[in-house]
C-alpha cells in the first residue's frame, strides 16, 4: 500500500477532479476492459502479463481484449435488439475485428474506400454495410453500389446526383438490379455537450442537411423523386463521447416529425430511422458512461413518444456505435524512458514522463484536449505517488498522452505505462509524425496473443518515398 500525500499537496496543479487513489497500483476498473486484473502488481490482459506480450512485440503497442470487444458488441446488440446496431470502423477497423462485428450479429459502418475494402475483405455481408462521408467521389460511390452496400448515407445535393447517376448507369448496365437504398443525413441543431470537434448536429459545420432550413425536406424530394434511388430513412448523429440523452431527445423529435412531414407531404412513408453513434465512455474518473441497457430503454422510449404524438408507425432503427464499443477494450503500453522533475509556479514539482510513442499513436489528448490515465504495468510499487504528467518523445511540447495522473514516485526508466481506453480513434487517427513507426494492435484472449494488425517498418516508410 503507497504512502498517502496530504491533499492540498497538488493544489493548482492538478485537476479539480484528479483525486490521490487510495492504492496507486490498483486498477479503476470502469476504465479498463473486462479481463484487465493487477497480478502481484503486474498488468494482465487476456490471461497474458502485458509484460510478457511486449517483450515479445515491443512497445508501444496497443492491446485489444478480444473477449471485452466481443462482450461490448453484444450488449448493443442484446439491449437493441430491435434495432440494427452499426458498429462505427472509423473509431478502430482491421480485418480482424470486422469478423468479429460480423460474427457477433453486428452491421458495419464505414465512411471511406479503404474501410469499405478491409469490410469486403473480412468477408461482411455488403447488404450489412452502411457507407457515410460527406465527399464522397464517384468511384467511390460506384464501387459501394457495385459491391450491393445495403445503404449510402447522403450527405449533400451534389451527392445526391452523383449516386443517382451512379446507380443508374449500373441498373441500365445489368449489374445491380434494384434501386440502391439511400439515407438522408440531417443535421437537427442539437448542442451536444461536447468538444466543439466532435459535435455533429448543431447549424455551423459540415455534416448534413439542416432540417430548419428546409434543405434535409428537399433532400428527401429529391432522392425520392430519383429512379434509381430508394429512399430508406432518415440518419442523424449528433456527436461523440456524450452522455446524457437529452442531445438525443431533441434530435429524434426533430427528425420524427421531418419523417412525418415527408410521409404526409410525399407520400413516401420511410422504413428506417438511424440515431447515429456517440455513447460516451469512461476515460478517467469523471466520466460515468451508462450501460447499453439502460441507453436503450430511455432511446427507445425518447422515439417511441415522439411516433404516438406524431400518429407514426416506429421506423425500424439503427444506431452506429463506435466508441462505446472498442474505446475501453483496448489500452497502449509504453515504455519509460526518461523521467524529470520540472518546477511549477508556487514551488511545486511536476514529474514528466517520457514514453516511447505520444502524439503520433494517439492525438485525442492534443487535439481534443482529451483526458486520460494511466498506470504502472509492469510492477508493484510502494512508493509514495507524485503528480505526473504523460509525454511523448514528439518534437513539440503539446505531445501530451495523460495530461494528469498519480504514478509511483519511483518510477524510472524500464518501467512499462499502460493507458486504458486507447481502442477508439487511437490506432485510427495514429500519424507518422517524425517517421513514428504506427505500433501494432495485439489481440489478447485467453492467455494467448495475436498480432492483428503489425508494427510499421522503416520500409513501410520508404515505401511510398520515391526518392
Ligand atoms: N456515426 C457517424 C455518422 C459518425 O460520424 C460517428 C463518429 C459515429 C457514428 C461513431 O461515433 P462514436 O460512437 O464512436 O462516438 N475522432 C473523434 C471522434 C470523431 C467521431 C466521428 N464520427 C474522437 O477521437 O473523439
Amino acid at each position: 500500500m503507497s504512502t498517502r500525500v496530504p491533499p492540498g499537496d497538488f493544489a493548482g496543479t492538478s485537476p479539480h477532479w484528479l483525486r490521490q487513489p487510495e492504492d496507486v497500483n490498483a486498477l479503476v476498473p470502469v476504465l479498463w476492459s473486462r479481463t484487465a486484473e493487477k497480478v502481484d502488481g503486474e498488468l494482465h490482459v487476456g490471461g497474458l502479463p502485458v509484460a510478457q506480450v511486449v517483450a515479445n512485440v515491443n512497445t508501444p503497442a496497443y492491446l485489444l481484449d478480444e473477449e471485452d470487444f466481443r462482450a461490448r458488441a453484444r450488449a448493443f446488440r442484446d439491449a437493441f435488439s430491435e434495432y440494427d446496431v452499426y458498429y462505427a470502423g472509423k473509431a478502430f477497423l482491421c480485418t480482424a475485428v470486422a469478423r468479429w462485428v460480423a460474427e457477433e450479429g453486428l452491421c458495419l459502418d464505414v465512411c471511406s474506400d479503404g474501410e469499405l475494402t478491409v469490410a469486403l475483405r473480412a468477408g461482411v455481408d455488403p447488404a450489412r454495410i452502411g457507407y457515410h462521408g460527406n465527399n464522397k467521389t464517384a468511384m467511390e460511390l460506384r464501387r459501394a453500389v457495385h459491391a450491393g452496400v445495403g445503404r449510402i448515407i447522403v450527405d449533400s445535393f451534389h451527392e445526391i446526383e452523383r449516386v443517382a447517376d451512379v446507380a443508374a448507369q449500373l441498373i441500365d448496365a445489368g449489374t445491380i438490379a434494384a434501386p440502391q437504398p439511400v439515407m438522408v443525413r440531417v443535421t437537427a441543431g442539437v448542442e451536444a455537450h461536447t468538444h466543439e470537434f466532435i459535435a455533429t448536429a448543431h447549424e455551423d459545420q459540415k455534416f448534413g442537411f439542416s432540417i430548419a432550413a428546409g434543405d434535409a425536406f428537399e433532400a428527401a424530394r429529391r432522392v425520392a423523386a430519383a429512379e434509381s434511388l430508394d429512399l430508406r430513412g432518415l440518419h442523424s448523429h449528433i456527436g461523440s463521447q456524450i452522455f446524457d440523452t437529452s442531445g438525443w431527445e431533441v434530435s429524434a423529435r426533430r427528425v420524427l416529425a421531418l419523417h412525418a412531414r415527408i410521409g404526409a407531404e410525399l407520400g413516401q412513408v420511410m422504413p428506417e430511422l438511424d440515431l447515429g453513434g456517440g455513447f460516451g465512455i469512461a476515460y478517467t474518473t469523471q466520466d460515468d458512461p451508462a450501460d447499453p441497457a439502460v441507453l436503450a430503454e430511455q432511446i427507445t422510449a425518447i422515439v417511441d413518444h415522439e411516433c404516438r404524438a406524431l400518429g407514426l408507425e416506429r421506423p425500424h432503427l439503427s444506431i452506429e456505435p463506435g466508441r462505446a464499443i472498442v474505446g475501453s477494450s483496448m489500452c497502449t503500453v509504453y515504455t519509460v524512458g526518461t523521467v524529470k522533475q520540472v518546477s511549477l509556479d508556487g514551488g511545486q514539482t511536476r514529474t514528466y514522463v517520457s514514453v516511447d510513442g505520444g502524439m503520433s499513436d494517439n492525438i485525442r489528448t492534443a487535439l481534443y484536449d482529451a483526458d486520460y490515465s494511466c498506470t504502472l504495468a509492469s510492477r508493484h510499487s510502494a512508493a509514495t505517488p507524485v503528480l505526473a504528467r504523460v509525454v511523448g518523445k514528439h518534437c513539440e511540447s503539446g505531445d501530451i498522452v495523460v495530461k494528469d495522473e498519480f504514478l509511483p514516485g519511483d518510477i524510472a526508466p524500464g518501467d512499462l505505462i499502460a493507458v486504458p481506453g486507447t481502442g477508439a480513434y487511437g490506432r485510427s487517427m495514429a500519424s507518422n509524425y517524425n517517421h513514428a513507426l504506427r505500433p501494432p494492435v495485439v489481440a489478447v484472449k485467453d492467455g494467448a496473443y495475436q498480432v492483428v494488425v503489425r508494427r510499421e517498418t522503416v520500409e513501410d516508410l520508404l515505401a511510398t518515398d520515391v526518392g
